[in-house]
């Protein structure tokens, strides 16, 4: 969702800030703007893309070395250019930017009207810059005082940076609920909403905590405060991110290349954590917390999406092979329907970005209720692994296409790492069965390998395909999930309706729908409920179905009963998942593709959804 850059050091800001915005283009957004401060505040602002804003500027005067930039994406006011931030404080002299939302916007809005303030935008954002002029002039306090004492009014969600002519060689940060990173440079900083538009400059960053308030000055260090007043030291911490994990490294779409990327992704999140041949799964990040995990009367897992389509996967493998009850819950719904939590539950949440404002709230409500939280998540230094007791990285590495594909299969390993951890310490897997399973997971990346070689083969189905307007996937067991989620990959590139079922599940309802111009795409693979697989498969084909199977290589019947076959290598029921979905990820892609799609940034969507 909406993204925000900040500079202040010796060089010109502009190209630095609009660098920084082509980097946040993958959260999503519909407008963008920029604010630069010379002798004065200039202020440019565009619907639309940061390609679009950067034509409106041509030509203009971009000098400064200090300044703000931001892309919007609309939630108070439609997209528009006068709703695209940043906003001017009424008499010009302050300006914002902020992701999150400002529940209690309108009563103060009303207040500052009745003070003579005007509002020349929908926003919730333009009440608090008011807010934060009306506060400084009638306290006559320093900027970083203003804002803090507006912190204080506001309820709801906020990354704000701030700008003020009156103090031309400062900017102020802070957040709550939204992410924020300090970089930290020579003699300059940055500021931004992930770490991805600071990486070419500085590894050395500060992630600010919930009510924190950055003052960023030059020639000066780095200082915080909190909204209570009290002093905080910065934290440096030295980014691991790279920066051609930001780039497309020849390929024509982040998520293409994010498919790809898979068989090294599952590698590194099973670097140091899955010894194969001494039969050891060590997961660092939750060693505190494993008994508490093997001895749990009930997992609640908890997320949004794929994550969510992952954490299904999760109830298989814990239920199978730790004996443990599973229930998975969308973050959106357990926040709001009273949830029974016990103090020996343990609630795990599952998130790429670290910063779904759903799985956050579901965080609260676990917390309050006393479980043990544990979270798996990509995003190093973001908000999830911050509220959680402890937790597990994916370490997919940057996730920039919109669509999930990499951190799900990093998710749904690190989940079957877990899952075997708890089995072993509950002694409901026998040794040898653990052996089999880790010595299986170690060569899934090469098994992946041998799956994207059939990438041709997918795209030419594809072609096949692109035209239709509805699919159908189906599987059971472990395949379940994989069905959601192809169903979901294809949906949300290509905007072709698509619905994901269990298979035998079909005959109470969506059989109606079956007909030749309806592609079916099962998931067949050759373990588990292989043989009830293929009596729906001839549910289908007796109504005329077209049907696309993935299946285990060499599987002669499922061959002769479908119109398209995509093989994927044998494996354990256990493992499927991580084959299966790969081909599913493909197919979606070449479709969008040749429906001319933006992959990467599908409309209405947002990379990591941070308002509710
Ligand atoms: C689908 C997708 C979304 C996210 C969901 C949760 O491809 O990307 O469905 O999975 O918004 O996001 P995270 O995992 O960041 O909490």
């Amino acid at each position: 969702m909406c993204g925000i850059v900040g500079y202040i050091g010796p060089k010109e800001a502009y190209p630095i800030l609009m660098k920084g915005l082509h980097r946040l283009e993958y959260r999503g957004y519909d407008s963008a703007g920029v604010a630069l401060m010379d002798q004065e505040i200039k202020l440019y602002k565009q619907k639309g893309k940061v390609s679009e804003l950067e034509a409106f500027v041509k030509g203009k005067d971009v000098k400064g070395t200090v300044g703000i930039a931001h892309t919007r994406w609309a939630t108070h006011g439609e997209p528009s250019q006068i709703n695209a931030h940043p906003h001017f404080s009424e008499t010009k002299t302050l300006a914002i930017i902020h992701n999150g939302i400002i529940e209690n916007y309108s009563v103060i809005r009303e207040e500052l009207k009745r003070r003579g303030y005007h509002f020349s935008s929908d926003t919730d954002t333009e009440v608090l810059v008011h807010l934060i002029e009306d506060i400084k002039f009638n306290e006559k306090v320093p900027l970083e005082e203003a804002v803090r004492i507006a912190l204080t009014q506001v309820v709801g969600a906020y990354a704000i940076v701030i700008m003020s002519k009156l103090s031309p060689n400062k900017l102020i940060a802070a957040r709550k609920g939204s992410p924020l990173v300090v970089g930290i440079g020579n003699e300059e900083f940055f500021i931004a909403s992930d770490a991805t538009p600071i990486v070419e400059y500085t590894k050395d960053v500060v992630y600010l905590d919930d009510e924190e308030i950055a003052i960023v000055e030059r020639d000066k260090e780095l200082s915080i405060i909190d909204i209570r007043k009290e002093t905080k030291t910065p934290y440096v911490q030295k980014l691991e991110m790279s920066l051609s994990e930001l780039e497309k490294g020849g390929y024509d779409h982040f998520m293409l290349k994010e498919i790809f990327e898979q068989p090294r992704a599952i590698k590194d999140s099973m670097r140091g954590r899955l010894n194969a041949p001494l039969g050891i799964v060590k997961l660092g990040g939750i060693i505190d917390y494993e008994q508490k995990l093997a001895k749990a009367k009930r997992i609640l897992i908890t997320a949004c999406g794929t994550s969510w389509h992952a954490g299904l996967v999760g109830e298989y493998l814990f239920e199978d092979l730790a004996r443990i009850p599973v229930e998975v819950e969308y973050a959106s719904e357990f926040r709001y329907r009273n949830p029974v939590i016990y103090e020996d539950d343990v609630v795990l949440v599952i998130s790429q970005s670290g910063e779904t404002a759903d799985s956050l709230a579901a965080i609260d409500i676990a917390k309050r209720n006393g479980a043990t939280i544990l979270g798996i998540c990509n995003v190093v230094g973001s908000s999830i692994p911050r509220q959680t007791h402890a937790g597990v990285y994916t370490h997919a590495g940057p996730e920039i296409g919109v669509a999930s594909t990499k951190a799900f299969t990093a998710q749904v390993t690190i989940l079957t790492l877990m899952a075997l951890r708890a089995a072993q310490l509950r002694n409901t897997i026998s040794t040898t069965r653990f052996n089999q399973l880790i010595n299986e997971l170690d060569i899934i990346p090469e098994k992946i390998e041998a799956i994207l070689r059939q990438n041709d083969k997918i795209k030419k189905i594809a072609a096949k395909f692109k035209d239709s307007r509805n699919f159908l996937y189906l599987g059971r067991g472990y395949n379940f999930p994989v069905a959601l989620e192809g169903a979901l990959k294809l949906k949300e590139i290509s905007y072709i309706h698509a619905e994901g079922y269990p298979a035998a599940e079909m005959k109470h309802g969506p059989i109606a729908l079956i007909d030749k111009e309806m592609p079916i795409v099962f998931i067949a693979t050759r373990r588990g409920m292989y043989e009830k697989v293929i009596t729906n498969i001839q549910e289908v084909k007796a109504r005329n179905g077209v049907i696309i199977a993935i299946a285990t290589k060499g599987d002669k019947e499922v061959a002769k009963m479908v119109d398209y076959l995509i093989e994927i290598p044998d494996a354990d029921e256990v493992l499927v998942p991580l084959l299966a979905v790969i081909p599913l990820q493909l197919l979606s892609y070449y479709i969008a593709v040749m429906l001319k799609r933006n992959v990467d940034q599908p409309r209405n969507l947002a990379k990591s959804v941070t308002v509710e």
